[in-house]
């Protein structure tokens, strides 16, 4: 068996959905890959809960937010560091929220957990996103791995469909439908509805954030591909390397003639390489009914990788809630210690 210690920074939506995962799947765990996964702190912006006992800290899955601060496990002011300082090595958990001007309060963690030798699982992006190589040389320099599922599409198989499953082909190009957000937007634009009106609805429903900003001008699907394509493809592209375009200035009339050509409209994270160079660009594309990611409705994301020698090959599906994100994590976590 072997034990895992487990710190999660951010107790928001993800890293709830997380620990109540985790108290879920720790038989599962042990029984199927002999992993020991112990959460022995919970780190949030001025203190956290944190307890050093052997199976660290327990039956936090029902703890709603207003009873963290009087758990008998919280402690006013620890710090990440502190607490990586006590444990054994083991992995950080990143679920703070995703900053694409600092990458804080990511950043700070994970090069926190690096520099103390511990594996990085990030569902956060902005850290990665902005000092994508200098992570990745620090992790391979303390002999640690920095995965990234959470925040590249979560639950779909983007990374692990690029660099496990296709490795030794020539990624050639990529399409992506990224977010889940957008896509449901686009489709009741088809449906009828004017842009506002299907924003309003998948706000109403809790597809799209109060603060959409991100997903309908392309942001999200921009730190995706660019996660994708430095990680599968060994680009080391910035935000202002790849141009950007969203739904937002998408009309009824741009899809109707699509329609009228047999197509849908679709936000795409699109990767080609040319001459030797990739391209990276996000934009609303025509697709056709022969493309793999034409069927890939509702809040469906989907990736389809070409290659030179293994064809092309799609991958479509997997939730977009934070439960499915809290799983891309915990797949990270059991892949580490393959
Ligand atoms: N939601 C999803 O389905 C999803 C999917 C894929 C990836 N992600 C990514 O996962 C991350 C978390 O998303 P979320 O939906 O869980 O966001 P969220 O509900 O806003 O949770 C973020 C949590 O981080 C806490 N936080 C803020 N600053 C902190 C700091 N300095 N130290 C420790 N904790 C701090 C926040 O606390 P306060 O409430 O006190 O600010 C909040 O509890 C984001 O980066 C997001 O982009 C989310």
């Amino acid at each position: 068996m072997i034990h895992v210690s487990m710190v999660v920074t951010g107790l928001g939506r993800v890293g709830g959905a997380f620990i109540r995962l985790l108290e879920e799947k720790a038989d599962f765990c042990r029984l199927r890959f002999g992993l020991d996964l112990e959460l022995h702190a919970a780190i949030c912006r001025d203190g956290g809960l944190f307890s050093h006992k052997r199976h660290g800290l327990t039956g936090l899955g029902a703890l709603s937010r207003g009873e963290v601060r009087t758990h008998p496990a919280w402690n006013a002011g620890l710090t990440l560091s502190e607490a990586l300082s006590i444990l054994d090595r083991g992995v950080l958990v990143e679920c703070t929220p995703t900053d694409l001007r600092t990458g804080e309060p990511g950043l700070g963690y994970i090069q926190a957990a690096l520099h103390a030798g511990w594996h990085v699982a990030a569902a956060s992006k902005g850290a990665l996103v902005l000092r994508y190589r200098e992570l990745f040389d620090k992790a391979a320099e303390r002999g640690v791995r920095i995965k990234c599922s959470g925040a590249t599409a979560a639950a779909l198989p983007t990374l692990d469909t690029a660099t496990v499953a296709l490795a030794g082909a020539e990624i050639t190009a990529i399409d992506g439908i990224l977010t889940g957000t957008t896509n449901h937007i686009l489709g009741r634009m088809e449906a009828g509805m004017s842009f506002d009106e299907a924003l309003r609805e998948a706000q109403d429903k809790g597809i799209a954030e109060p603060d959409p900003a991100l997903d309908i001008d392309g942001g999200d699907s921009a730190c995706k591909i660019l996660l994708i394509a430095n990680s599968a493809c060994g680009t080391e592209l910035g935000l202002g390397d790849l141009p950007v375009t969203g739904i937002r200035g998408v009309t009824k009339a741009d899809l109707d003639q699509a329609s009228s050509q047999g197509k849908k409209l679709k936000l795409l994270g699109r990767l080609i390489r040319r001459d030797e160079a990739y391209k990276a660009e996000v934009g609303v594309f025509p697709v056709e009914p022969s493309h793999p990611l034409y069927h890939v409705d509702g809040t469906n994301k989907g990736i389809v990788f070409f290659t030179d020698t293994m064809g092309h090959v799609a991958v479509t599906g997997g939730k977009s809630d934070p439960r499915g994100t809290a799983a891309a994590l915990l797949k990270d976590i059991i892949n580490i210690y393959r």
